[in-house]
């Protein structure tokens, strides 16, 4: 099917069959976001591997190609060359296409001092304002204003300042640090957030010349330097997609392994994941997920910024739960209006109710198979994973929701025995 002259695909899922063999988990999609909107600031070659081969990767590297960055593939990944941007003018298709690009906006003050970008358009999980970075960047010296849907940021010099930040928002942390990275003086970010990409992207600044401290932390100090080099850096592997995998695993009453992951950045998924029953084992970077026959009931499942379990993995666990022997209860404290998945789970036979920002899910024997449609990245993995255990055809529709984030999914699900196939 084409809609607007793109061609639309879906899944068609034949559940039932138990995953069994290994997975090689690709880099994490929140690391290579900002990490290639970092390049931009050295105005040298940065080269950046374990990238992974999906849309949203190709969006951020059409934006910086649009402004002027030359950018090449090398067996490892990408090599970006961002001396020749010589645009601060960010293309507005692109960036309604993907909200990070709102990321952009510190990269180019720090390089260039100015730069105009589209307020990032509506969004498929509530509203996501940016109050808190355009905050933060008017604190340190930048000039914005918002008129006829356009963000104009200019700045005389971005200078260190001491930010209390209300939340613990991912991106506006990400923004500060790459605005902070080349300001005179230090930046102090309170209450950071402390997400394992933050860390990720501390090391490629330190790396490129950066003096960056406390990642993984609440306060965040930022001595500003006067210019980034080029640097060589690995993006960490992506814990939504081994989480993913993991609950797939769990689902099916299978039996995988996981390479290439990260333990430490998977805590509050194994602890939750291990309350259901699951049997899970690490070794190294390698981890082994065996499910046990009966899936328990969770509780009290609540979304939290990390090491809290993460809101990109609540849609799967709503999949898990609802063939759970029992009811279990989800508070999803990050977004509002995360649950668009639930209702589409229903269809295909689950029983959860929503109640504002609380879903509870009563443990049903069986699913079956239905016509659902993806409406959120996260939310469409989790169709999946239930068409991967409801009896009879899952056809799951809107697929490039999914696309977005998981590279190969049905290729890798097949590999471990899903017949699933992408038409
Ligand atoms: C990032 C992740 C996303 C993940 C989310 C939370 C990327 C590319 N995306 O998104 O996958 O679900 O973290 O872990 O890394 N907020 C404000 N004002 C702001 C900014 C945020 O009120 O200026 C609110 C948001 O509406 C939301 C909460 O803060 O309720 C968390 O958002 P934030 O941590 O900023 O998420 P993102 O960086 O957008």
């Amino acid at each position: 099917m084409y809609i607007g002259g793109e061609v639309v695909s879906k899944y068609i899922i034949h559940g039932g069959n138990k995953l069994e063999g290994e997975v090689q988990v690709s880099g994490a999609k929140n690391s290579v976001l900002p990490i290639l909107a970092a390049t931009v600031i050295s105005g040298e070659t940065s080269r950046i591997s374990n990238i992974p081969r999906l849309r949203d990767v190709e969006v951020m590297t059409e934006i910086l190609t649009s402004i002027g960055a030359k950018i090449s593939k090398d067996s490892h990944g990408l090599v970006i060359d961002s001396k020749p941007i010589n645009s601060i003018h960010l293309p507005e298709e692109l960036v309604r296409e993907m909200r990070s690009s709102i990321i952009l906006m510190g990269a180019l003050l720090a390089r260039f001092g100015e730069t105009i970008v589209t307020y990032p358009g509506g969004c498929e999980i509530g509203p996501r304002p940016i109050d808190l970075h355009l905050k933060s960047l008017r604190q340190m010296g930048a000039i914005i204003e918002e008129s006829h849907g356009f963000l104009h940021c200019k700045t005389s010099g971005l200078k260190g300042c001491d930010i209390q930040l209300d939340y613990p928002s991912v991106g506006a942390t990400e923004n500060i640090m790459l605005a902070a990275a080349t300001a005179k003086g230090t930046t102090i970010i309170r209450n950071a957030a402390r997400e394992p990409e933050i860390i990720d992207l501390q090391n490629y600044l330190n790396k490129s010349g950066a003096r960056i401290q406390g990642a993984g932390n609440s306060i965040m100090t930022i001595e500003g330097v006067s210019s980034l080099k080029a640097s060589d850096h690995r993006i960490i592997p992506d814990r939504i997609v081994t989480g993913t995998y993991m609950v797939a695993a769990a689902m099916t009453n299978g039996e995988i392994i996981i390479k290439d992951i990260i333990a430490e950045n998977l805590q509050s998924i194994i602890a939750k994941l291990r309350e259901t029953g699951s049997m899970i084992t690490i070794d190294g970077n390698s981890m082994k997920v065996k499910a046990q026959n009966n899936i328990s009931p969770i509780e009290m499942l609540q979304t939290l910024p990390f090491p809290g379990f993460p809101t990109d993995m609540q849609a799967q666990f709503m999949s898990l739960l609802s063939v759970a022997e029992g009811t279990s209860i989800i508070n999803e404290t990050v977004f509002e209006n995360r649950f668009k998945h639930a209702e589409e789970l229903v269809r295909m036979g689950a029983k959860i109710k929503t109640f504002g920002k609380v879903a509870v899910i009563k443990g049903t024997k069986e699913l079956t198979g239905a016509t659902v449609f993806a409406k959120d990245l996260r939310g469409g993995a989790a169709l999946v994973l239930g068409g991967l255990v409801a009896n009879g055809t899952t056809k799951v529709e809107n697929i490039y929701h999914i696309q977005r984030g998981y590279e190969n999914f049905d290729r890798i699900l097949r590999s471990l025995g899903a017949s699933i196939s992408c038409v």
